[in-house]
Parts: structure tokens; sequence; C-alpha cells
């Protein structure tokens, strides 16, 4: 079992592997090939539900999300992330929903931002739950930075970066997420960092990768981000089996004398 201590202790020794999960089937397979961390991504809005942004996921929903991927994980840590607005409002509500996700099986959760979570973070790291930061392009920051830009382009930003990135590791979190920052900007965190580095569109030099698991199987379709690589393409394998399966229905092939009881 992977636990977080281990994330920790992998950092310049072995690449940390990470893909989301959403569902207990492929949270089975994601835990049975090794995967170090199913992260339990709000990108559920997206890829499961359709939405255009990250932000209408609600707590129940991710909760929901949270327990099935949790009940499949026998080797794999589950974290799953905070929605938007679940832990803005109150430090109180953020540690009462923080808690919500180890009760129904994660083993931390993760958090968008820095500077104005410090005393939120550190508040739910005192209290056992462990916490993974996520800076760079912040989904649920989409609406400020008027799409799903390149981050810390800039010097300035790119040194607010780094500043956000020892906030987090200060404030307890065990890991952070770089999300679509240029290379350079990211091995200079990682370098500077004690806590390990998940990249997404964050380039080779960081701790670990993570990456949406419908994207790599090619079933999410409707955009690809220069970050992604498609391992395989199953859109078109499923629209086949589809088609074929209609076909012989209308036909009367399907069911024939094997896949029909006497
Ligand atoms: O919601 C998500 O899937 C994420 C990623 C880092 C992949 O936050």
């Amino acid at each position: 079992m992977v636990t977080i201590n281990k994330i920790k202790s992998m950092k310049q020794k072995e690449k940390i592997v990470c893909l989301t999960a959403y569902d207990y089937l492929f949270a089975k397979l994601l835990d049975e090939s090794g995967i170090d961390i199913i992260l339990v991504g709000d990108s559920a809005a997206n890829v499961f539900a359709g939405e255009e942004t990250t932000l209408p996921i609600t707590m129940t929903e991710m909760l929901y999300h949270t327990r099935v991927v949790a009940r499949a994980a026998q080797h794999s840590l589950v974290i799953a992330d905070m929605p938007f607005l679940s832990y803005q409002v109150s430090m109180n509500q953020a540690v009462y929903n923080a808690g919500r996700f180890l009760k129904v099986g994660a083993k931390g959760v993760k958090v968008e931002g820095a500077e104005p979570l410090v005393p939120t973070i550190q508040r739910l790291v005192e209290l056992g739950i462990p916490v993974m930061g996520h800076l760079g392009l912040t989904p649920q920051s989409v609406h400020k930075f008027g799409g799903y830009k390149l981050q810390g382009r800039d010097e300035k930003s790119a040194q607010k970066m780094i500043k956000d990135a020892k906030l987090l590791e200060s404030s307890g979190c065990f890991a952070v997420v770089l999300e679509k920052i240029p290379s350079s900007l990211a091995k200079e965190i990682t370098s500077e960092l004690k806590i390990p580095t998940i990249g997404i569109g964050a380039g080779p030099y960081c701790d670990g990768q993570i990456l949406v698991l419908h994207d790599i199987l090619g079933l999410f379709e409707e955009f690809q981000p220069k970050f992604v690589k498609r391992y395989a393409q199953l859109a078109p394998e499923i629209r086949q089996a589809v088609l074929q399966y209609k076909d012989e229905v209308k036909k009367g092939i399907f069911p024939d004398q094997k896949h029909s009881y006497d």
C-alpha cells in the first residue's frame, strides 16, 4: 500500500506515477497496474459529466466518486480533489469537507492555490488530513486566467509561483501538482522543494507525472492539449463495437444459439 510517507520518500529516487479515476472499474485497473497515486480529480466535471469547467461539481458528487474509487484501491494512494467552494469559504467548512473525503476512503485531499489558503492547509495538516497543493493552471480559476493558458511565463509570475510552492511546502503539503507551466520553471521549483512535484504539462523534470486517464486512453476526444499523449485509441474501438452490436440486433444475428438458453 502506497502511503504519504512513501510518496515523500520517492523524491529524486523514483518517479511518482499518477492518474485520475472516477469509478470503481477504472480505479481497479489502475490499482492492479501499480499506479502510485489515483487522484479523484474534479476533472470528473468535464470528463464524466460533460461540463465546460470544473466549477459545477459538488461535494456530494465528489464524495460518490471518491467512495467508489477508494473501494477499488488495494495498493494505490487515493487523493480526492476538493471541489470549488468546498474549502475557500471558511476554515471550519474546509476541515469538515476534507474530513468527509477521509471518511469515504481518501488518504488525503488536493486544493488549488497558495497564499490565501495557508491557514487552512496548516489546520488540515495539524488535524491529520494530508494535503496536496496545486499551482500553475489551476482550473478552478479559469475565469481569472481567461482560459486554459500556460502560466508562469514572465519573470514576475514565475517568481510568485516559486514563492507559492515554498509556502505550500512550509504549510505542510506532502506534494504539489504543477500544471501547464514551462519546463524550466517546473525544474527550478522541483529543485527548490523538499516535497515532490507532480507535473501535468510541466515537462520532464518534476518528481512525478499525472494525466487524466480518459485522455491517455483516447476516450475523451473533445480536445487534446499538447501535453497529453494518447497511449490507446479506445473511442473508435468502442464506437465500432457498439455499431456492430446494433447491426447484429437489427439483422437478428444476435442473440444466436450460443448466447441463448434452451
Ligand atoms: O482534476 C484533475 O484531474 C486534476 C489534475 C491534476 C489532473 O486536478
